[in-house]
């Protein structure tokens, strides 16, 4: 395998953070009285927190700046139309609406969509986005390509939707009956696989043929930016920029969770294609209900400026670049050691294989869950479930659903963690693969709630 040479960071250091590092008997100690889930210690405890990649990112001096400069007017402050400039110029679309994240999107937005009866078709849908579809009454279908399946499989754009399946599913369950097609971009759940420009223009063309709307989940579009600029061909020599206003242009609306590539702690947004459209109506009552008078959205006035700012940053080629390659590295050195993950890597963090680690544990043990705790064990590491624990119940049978895959997320913050990090996990990795076949059984849920349970379930371990 080719060493990948890891891509210096195109910023320096002025501001730290100590980290405090527990021993490993504190650390036992401390995921037993998380009654072994992750959400339940707190961040001190862990030493490399890769939980998520989601709102623990590292602003830079000029959104700090930002910060400070924002209008905190309850109506129509310029850090507002700041936002609203930079969402058109980078999205083209003629609406944008901030929301404190992009759950509040997803409920602002899939109400006005979704029904009792009614289906939500996505390539993958996310947990939460998932949620918010059977919170409205309506059933999440995914439509992944096969080859996602597979984390073995080195096919680029894992993340597209299967486009056969897609009008199968349409015909099946009866046009009248899709309420709404989401192309989520990257494909977080399929181990942040990006989506091509290809799939994207093929499942519009779907759309259009049937007169379904079209929503991105677009937490992640600037990475898979990225991923389309290195891989598709005909966009080598494009910039980022115009390969997003492609992007976009294939969709009527989207919710973004703002905490990942705007380089952000708090925020989102909603954008709707045709400014004029009925739906900005709909859209503002429902926000100002749920989050806030529409020019805030729930958000301080200073958020809004940093949001602003970080939607240009995230969207940087050398920027990119680099946080692509600290993927890169770590999956070269988990190839060295033969560690099996979602291949090739994709945008924002590495998803360990852990039904290729433990092969005794069975799904409803939770292999994944039980990687998680074995690396915060062994080094401090906290990473999630994104496998049959994440997954859950069915909501009409309640037994538990077996997922496609079952991976342990070591989800990236963005200028966050170092080279020196990326080996300590790497390392801590490879000494778990080597005492794997000691682990033979996983984990049971002593109690659960019913929607979104892994934030808050207890588990314990299986004798
Ligand atoms: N859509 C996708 C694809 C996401 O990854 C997330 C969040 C959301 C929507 C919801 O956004 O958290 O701002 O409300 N993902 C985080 C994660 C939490 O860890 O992957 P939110």
């Amino acid at each position: 395998m080719m060493e990948k040479k890891y891509v210096a960071e195109p910023f320096r250091i002025k501001a730290v953070e100590p980290l405090k590092m527990l021993t490993r008997a504190e650390r036992e100690e401390k995921i037993q009285a998380a009654k072994y889930n992750l959400f339940n210690l707190a961040g001190e405890d862990c030493y490399i927190d890769l939980l998520t990649d989601s709102g623990t990112n590292a602003m830079s001096q000029d959104q700090w700046a930002g910060i400070m400069r924002g209008d905190e007017a309850y109506a129509g402050s310029s850090s507002y139309y700041k936002l609203m400039d930079a969402g058109k110029d980078i999205f083209g679309y003629g609406f944008i609406q901030p929301v404190h994240q992009g759950r509040a999107a997803e409920k602002v937005l899939l109400p006005l969509f979704l029904s009792e009866g009614k289906f939500a078709i996505s390539n993958m849908f996310f947990d939460t986005t998932r949620a918010h579809v059977i919170l409205a009454g309506a059933r999440p279908i995914d439509c992944v390509v096969e080859e996602a399946k597979d984390p073995k499989v080195r096919a680029k754009f894992k993340g597209n939707m299967d486009v056969r399946k897609l009008e199968e599913t349409i015909n099946e369950k009866g046009i009248e009956n899709v309420g709404l097609v989401v192309m989520t971009i990257t494909n977080n759940s399929a181990g942040g696989q990006p989506v091509s420009m290809e799939n994207l223009r093929a499942v519009s063309e779907i759309c259009k043929k049937y007169d379904l709307p079209m929503c991105i989940d677009a937490a992640r579009f600037a990475e898979n930016a990225h991923f389309i600029k290195r891989d598709e061909d005909g966009y080598q020599d494009k910039e980022i920029k115009e390969i997003i206003r492609e992007m976009f242009s294939y969709g009527d609306m989207f919710t973004m969770s703002a905490k990942k590539d705007a380089i952000l702690n708090i925020g989102g947004l909603l954008g709707i294609k045709d400014g004029d459209s009925p739906l900005v109506l709909d859209v503002k009552a429902n926000c100002i209900s749920y989050e806030g008078f529409f020019t805030y959205g729930g958000l301080a006035g200073r958020d809004l400026e940093a949001m602003a700012i970080g939607l240009y940053e995230g969207i940087e080629e050398n920027y990119l670049e680099y946080r692509i390659g600290q993927m890169e590295y770590l999956a070269a050195r988990l190839d060295e050691a033969g560690i099996a993950y979602q291949s090739p890597v994709g945008g924002h963090g590495v998803f360990i294989d852990a039904a290729d680690m433990f092969p005794d544990i069975p799904y409803y043990e939770f292999p994944a869950q039980t990687l998680c705790i074995e690396l915060y064990k062994e080094a401090g590491i906290r990473t999630c479930d994104i496998g049959s624990y994440m997954l859950g119940n069915d909501p009409d049978t309640n037994e538990q659903l077996k997922a496609d895959f079952e991976f342990s997320r070591l989800a990236i913050p963005r200028r966050v963690y170092t080279q020196a990090h990326l080996d300590i996990m790497a390392d801590a990795l490879i000494a778990i693969k080597e005492r794997a076949s000691d682990v033979k059984k996983g984990y049971r849920i002593t109690w659960e709630p019913p929607i979104l349970r892994h934030f808050q379930a207890h588990l314990e371990p299986i004798e």
